[in-house]
Formats: C-alpha cells, structure tokens, sequence
C-alpha cells in the first residue's frame, strides 16, 4: 500500500524532473497533455478565458494553487488585475519556472494545497487548475476546504479538474475506438494516442511520464464537497484532448466544428460542465 507521503513524493519528483522540463519547442512535458495543434488554437483559447468569468477582476491576492510554471499565456491574465499573484506549489521547479515569466507580481511558495498556510479570508481571487486530482483521495475534501476557508468573504475562486469517464467521455470513446480499430485495419498501424489529462491512470499506478491521478464524478463533488460550501458548475471543456486528437482536423472543417462546439457550451454550460470530461467549478463565499 502506498502512503499518502509515498503519492505527494511520487508527484513532486515526477514534475521536478519531467513534467515541467523542457520537452520540445520550447514547451513542458506537460504540454503534451494539451492540444496545442493551430486547428484548436482559438477554441483553447477561449475556453480557458472562460475562468476570467468568475473570478473578481481586481483585488490584492490571487491565489494559484498547484500553479506549475503559469504555463499558458491565457493563465498570466487571471492575476492582470491584482497586486500579487500567490502561486503555491509542491514542485520548487514550477515555482522557479513561474518566476520567470511574472517576476516581482508574483509570490512564490512551495507547499501542499491540501494544508494551505495562510490565513483564512486572505484571496480575492483563486485558481486551482488540474491540481487536486495529484492528491491522496483522503485529502481531496481537505483541499476544497482550505481553498475554500482562505477566499475572502468577497472572494472568488475556480477550481478545473477532470471528471472520471463522464458519460460524454464515455460515449465519444466508443466512437474514438471505432476509428481507430479502422485505421488499423485498412490504414496503418495504430497511432500512439495520447490520452492526456483525461486519463485515469489506474489508482497509485504511475508510468515514468505520468504521475498519480484520482479523479472524481459530479455525484460526489455533490454530496461530499457541496454539503460542505457552495460551488457551482459550469462548462470548462466538455470533450477530450484525445477527441479532439482524433476528430478535429484542419482539412475536414476542424476549426468550424470547434466553433459549434463552443457555441453548444455556451448554450448548456451546466450541462455540459456536468457529463462533459472538464468541470469549471465555482467557488465564493457570497450569494
Ligand atoms: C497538472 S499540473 C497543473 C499546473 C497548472 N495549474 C496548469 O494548469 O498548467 C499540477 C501541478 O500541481 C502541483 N501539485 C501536485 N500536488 C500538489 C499538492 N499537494 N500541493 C501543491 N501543489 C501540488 C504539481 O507540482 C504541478 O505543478
């Protein structure tokens, strides 16, 4: 049985040394979760510009929480209208990493978002994006507490991670493998697809470049996280990277088909953001 000191050690060392080293031009191993192909450029734009809507525009502190090296552009946009940007992190290299790119705006601070140690009522604004799932199960309600206990009384926070095998996962699957049972058939051999962030490693199973993932459905964040604070959800990004990987292509009108599916989010976000494969969850203290 692997302890819960066993997974963070596991987790830290496994972005310490491969998930925010240089991969290839100019991109993190964890890079190669996302779909950075210029077919999808604009519709992951928008989708994680999604995250400005609920947040405070401005304040004093915004908390990042598990903030890697601030990988994207989009992600140095959350913190624009705040004096500092607190990233916390269990990997000293996505905090020197990160202090690269935002300097003197940001505070850096090597710790567990599972035993935050700051005040409570301390953030204006939170972000929390593919964080909690790296965390021993037993732990996953303490860090929605603590992320929850350190917003300000008139803080917002959004917190983005995976579901496990949503039905519209599920379902996309089922035509994902008929493809490419397909093109093995009359093509090619199979292409090696990377399943990405929406993977489920299985529990405490890690691969030399993967690390320990523990996902959950909309049911539990329901029962467990919702008795406890209110949150909302609401649509991040319904599809998989491996979807889209697989069906959106610039020669068969990709970048039209990114935009109705954008275009569905916006229409039935809380829908989506509930059976779709990531939630964007909605944390304040206020009504
Ligand atoms: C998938 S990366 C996401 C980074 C960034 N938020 C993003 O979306 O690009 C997960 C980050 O969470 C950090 N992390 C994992 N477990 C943590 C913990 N218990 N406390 C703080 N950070 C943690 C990792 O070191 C890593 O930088």
């Amino acid at each position: 049985m692997v302890s819960e000191s066993d997974i963070k050690h596991q987790v830290r060392e496994f972005y310490d040394h491969i998930g925010w080293q240089e991969a290839s031009n100019g991109f993190y191993q964890n890079a190669s979760y996302e779909d950075l192909r210029p077919v999808a450029h604009d519709y992951i734009h928008n989708c994680h510009l999604r995250v400005m809507r609920h947040l405070n525009p401005t304040g004093h502190l915004l908390l990042d929480a598990g903030s890697g090296p601030i990988q994207y552009p989009e992600y140095l946009v959350y913190s624009k209208g705040y004096q500092h940007r607190v990233c916390a992190d269990i990997s000293i290299v996505a905090l020197q990493e990160a202090r690269k790119r935002i300097g003197h705006h940001g505070l850096f601070i090597v710790c567990d978002v599972a035993n935050l140690p700051f005040k409570s009522n301390t953030f204006d604004g939170m972000v929390s994006l593919h964080t909690i799932h790296h965390l021993p199960p037993d732990e996953h309600i303490r860090a929605y507490q603590e992320l929850y206990r350190t917003l300000a009384s008139s803080g917002k926070g959004v917190i983005v991670n995976g579901w496990d095998n949503p039905p519209l996962t599920i379902f996309m699957n089922f035509w994902i493998g008929l493809v490419e049972r397909l093109y093995v058939l009359f093509l090619a051999q199979p292409k090696v697809v990377d399943r990405g962030k929406e993977s489920s490693p299985a529990d405490n199973q890690t691969t030399s470049r993967s690390t320990y993932v523990r996902k959950h459905n909309a049911a539990w964040l329901h029962k467990e996280v919702g008795s406890l604070m209110p949150v909302k959800i609401w649509c991040w990004r319904s599809l998989s990277v491996r979807f889209l990987r697989t069906f959106i292509h610039e020669r068969f009108a990709g970048r039209w088909l990114l935009k109705i599916l954008y275009w569905k989010e916006e229409r039935f976000p809380h829908f989506l953001g509930k059976y779709g494969q990531y939630p964007l969850i909605a944390l304040s203290k206020y009504k």
